[in-house]
């Protein structure tokens, strides 16, 4: 174990399999972004885990509002951040930064992940690398040994991203098979609004 980060970020994913282990079990479970809104506007804890996706799909100022609408709500809501999601250094911060979200509701990998397993919803939105439990167990993979934000261990998991594409190392992920992982399939920016419907819906349905 014990890649240093920047070994796994700067290595060349080129020169190994790009096929992890293939045993994965289950089935991708889809489920409608607007269900999921509703599932976490009842959550009491949720943690948002950012990847490359959002960045692409310049989803971040819906999700601080998707976000504001929960915390409005009484949900804890914090956010996620692994060392080499996204394309760049420090990207994820930015993009959270230009959203508005405040400091203290930023998170980095050491000081969040034992707090998945005490988490009733963790939604990962455009990550998949840095959420990939092979990196823990499968030493052929070209990821073993980079820690990982566990968002396995939360009670239900969503994530978010447009069908099956790859991420940037170019491997499966377990994690979306998971008994406990829904996917939410379409452009993060446009499940985001969905979201953001939903939940505004369910005030409307209560006033
Ligand atoms: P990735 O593993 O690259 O996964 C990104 C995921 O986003 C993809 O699976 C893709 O799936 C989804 N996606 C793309 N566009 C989307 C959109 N518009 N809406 C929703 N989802 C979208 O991302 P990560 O978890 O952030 O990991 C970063 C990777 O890049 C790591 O392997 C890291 O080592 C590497 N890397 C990082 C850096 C730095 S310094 N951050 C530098 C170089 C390399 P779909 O295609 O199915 O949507």
């Amino acid at each position: 174990m014990n890649h240093s980060v920047a070994n796994v970020v700067f290595s060349n994913f080129g020169d190994v399999p790009k096929t992890s282990k293939s045993t994965i079990t289950g089935e991708l479970k889809p489920t409608e972004a607007a269900d999921a809104g509703v599932f976490m506007r009842y959550a009491a804890k949720v943690i948002i885990v950012p990847g490359y996706g959002l960045a692409a799909a310049q989803g971040q100022q819906k999700l601080f509002e998707f976000v504001k609408l929960l915390q409005s709500d009484g949900v804890n809501v914090r956010f996620a951040i692994h060392p080499v999601a996204g394309r760049m250094p420090g990207q994820m911060d930015v993009l959270l930064a230009e959203a508005g979200v405040p400091y203290d509701m930023i998170f980095q990998l050491e000081d969040i992940d034992d707090d998945f397993a005490t988490t009733d919803v963790a939604m990962v939105i455009g990550a998949n690398d840095v959420v990939n439990p092979a990196a823990r167990t499968d030493k052929s993979s070209p990821i073993y040994g980079m820690p990982i934000l566990n968002v396995d261990k939360a009670k239900q998991v969503y994530v978010q991203k447009r069908g099956a594409g790859k991420g940037y190392a170019g491997i499966q992920n377990e994690l979306f098979y998971s008994p406990n992982c829904n996917m939410v399939y379409g452009d993060a920016a446009a499940s985001l609004a969905k979201m953001i419907d939903s939940v505004r819906g369910l005030g409307k349905a209560a006033a």
